[in-house]
């Protein structure tokens, strides 16, 4: 496990997500009302990016097919996706969003 530099957090304003790429992994950073969190970008049905899709209060549906996941855990909140979003720790230590991977 690494700490990896993701985001300064002046980047992402509050209920914004953007997508960030962290050891070769396709991570999704959300902000939630000042509070980040990483979940997986790649969508868990058929692989669109999740930061192309929508945020939507605590949740994030994929722009394709339409599935939702919670952006706090990954969890599958609608489908058609079946499989939850990898989730990673978030650490903000002087301005900027780190994860652990
Ligand atoms: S690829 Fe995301 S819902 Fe199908």
């Amino acid at each position: 496990m690494a700490l990896v530099k993701l985001a300064s957090a002046e980047d992402l304003k509050p209920n914004q997500m953007k997508a960030v790429e962290a050891n070769g992994k396709k991570i999704l950073l959300v902000n939630l009302n000042g509070t980040y969190y990483a979940i997986g970008n790649k969508c868990t049905h058929r692989g669109c990016m999740l930061s192309s899709g929508s945020l939507k209060g605590d949740t994030v549906q994929c722009g394709c097919h339409g599935a939702i996941f919670d952006a706090k855990t990954g969890n599958v909140v609608k489908g058609p996706a079946k499989e939850p979003e990898p989730k990673y720790e978030v650490k903000v230590e002087n301005g900027q969003v780190m994860v652990s991977i």
